[in-house]
């Protein structure tokens, strides 16, 4: 039998790990007739894709399928829509971006931030238990959802008044991440893209004037260290950075937080070990990485016919890498569907890999160790209340809401 790959089937969204797992063993590189896509989901070749950006770009518009197509016209009719950002670049304009969106996003400007993580993680979990009603309450909106927008906000220098405003546009805009998506939803995300330029517009126009200690100051200062020739970021690219920033950072984190609570609760033996400190938080969280990774797919495009696994991808071909799958390979992780917060091997695909690899991962690390460290501080006895709602999209795999004790 031909094989088949459907994510639009509801058994398909509850659990792709099975789907997944019969697509690998039939046809590790499949060409799905319906995407009009490649579906990697042997790590082998995942890896080699990720690996060669000289083969497969990240330039969305060089796709030629129908589907492909219409996507670039509707990321066409978004503001800012055609300016290449870091992650939708190639070699060398991908190079001079990253070079320059790195000297303001650095690890120690992160690292600074780990004893005011603890604080908003524990001050939600606070307001969380205080608020819960029949012993209960839900980590996504009262944990998940929060922590990574305060963090990012902050970070950014957003005042804590506009927050709320930001959770608004980073969930409508999360929702593009989806294969196909509702006009309305569309709308919506084109909306909040203008209102979000319109923010930051003005922020940056306040930066210029008077510099201050945060993120948005160091983009603005960001001198281009690798040409040499002192220039900066265009207005235009430094608008596109922010606007990536909150919708890579944000609902990423958040679906770590929902997915990696939920696996340690349906895993006591694995929860034990982290709490009896036998295995430590950093190293459950890349476990948790591993086994419900919050990204299941990115997308690259081959730039000439290159051969994968026997099959030969042409040029203008959608690539889409599955690193959900990969990092459940039977080839590359011994038991592999297992939890195991013992693990050895850590070398999952749910950051991405090469040149690509998340600019945001020390952040998401630190935000996801501080975090559970806060959870399992506060509710030992981690348990669920009740079915837990899946959200997310074809590309990021969450929950819209986990209830959860609070004894
Ligand atoms: C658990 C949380 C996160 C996960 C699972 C995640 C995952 C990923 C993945 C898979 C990529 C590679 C995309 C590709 O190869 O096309 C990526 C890139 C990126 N991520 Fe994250 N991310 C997370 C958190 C963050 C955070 C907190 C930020 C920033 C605040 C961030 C910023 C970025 C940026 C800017 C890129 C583009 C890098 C480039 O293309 O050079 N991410 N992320």
């Amino acid at each position: 039998m031909a094989a088949v790959f459907n994510p639009f089937i509801p058994s398909y969204q509850a659990n792709p790990y099975r789907a997944y797992a019969n697509l690998r063993a039939a046809e590790p590189v499949h060409y799905s007739a319906t995407l009009q896509a490649w579906v990697l989901t042997g790590y082998a070749p995942c890896e080699r894709v990720l690996r060669d950006p000289a083969a497969f770009a990240s330039n969305p518009y060089l796709a030629t399928s129908e589907v492909a197509r219409a996507l670039q016209v509707q990321r066409r009719s978004f503001p800012l829509g055609e300016v290449p950002t870091v992650l939708t670049s190639d070699p060398p304009a991908h190079i001079r971006l990253r070079s320059l969106v790195t000297r303001a996003f650095t690890p120690r400007i992160v690292e600074e931030r780990r004893a005011r993580i603890a604080e908003i993680a524990d001050a939600l979990l606070g307001a969380a238990l205080d608020g819960a009603e029949g012993g209960a309450f839900d980590l996504v909106s009262g944990f998940a959802q929060p922590l990574p927008v305060i963090v990012i906000a902050e970070l950014l220098g957003v005042p804590p008044e506009d927050r709320a405003l930001f959770r608004g546009w980073s969930a409508a805009l999360a929702g593009q991440t989806n294969l196909f998506t509702t006009p309305a939803a569309t709308e919506a995300a084109r909306q909040a893209s203008r209102e979000l330029i319109a923010y930051f517009d003005r922020a940056l126009a306040e930066r210029r004037r008077a510099p201050r200690e945060d993120l948005l100051t160091a983009l603005v200062q960001a001198e281009d260290a690798h040409s040499g020739t002192g220039s900066h970021l265009s207005h235009e690219e430094l608008l596109a950075f922010c606007i990536l920033l909150l919708v890579a950072g944000h609902e990423t984190t958040t679906h770590l937080l929902a997915n990696g609570t939920l696996a340690l609760a349906l895993h006591p033996a694995q929860l034990a070990r982290l709490l009896d400190g036998a295995t430590p938080i950093a190293q459950g969280v890349e476990e948790l990485l591993r086994f419900d990774s919050p990204v299941q797919a990115v997308a690259r495009v081959a730039v000439r016919d290159v051969e994968l696994d026997g099959r030969t991808l042409h040029a203008g071909d959608t690539v889409l890498v599955m690193v959900g799958a990969a990092n459940r390979d039977p080839a590359r992780f011994a038991d592999p569907d297992a939890l195991d917060v013992t693990r050895a091997d850590l070398h999952h695909l749910s950051f991405g890999l090469g040149p690509h690899f998340c600019l945001g991962a020390p952040l998401a690390r630190l935000e996801a160790a501080v975090g559970f460290a806060a959870l399992l501080r506060r509710l030992p006895a981690l348990g669920i209340e009740g079915e837990p709602v899946r959200g997310g999209t074809f590309a990021l795999r969450g929950l819209q809401e986990l209830r959860v004790h609070t004894g």
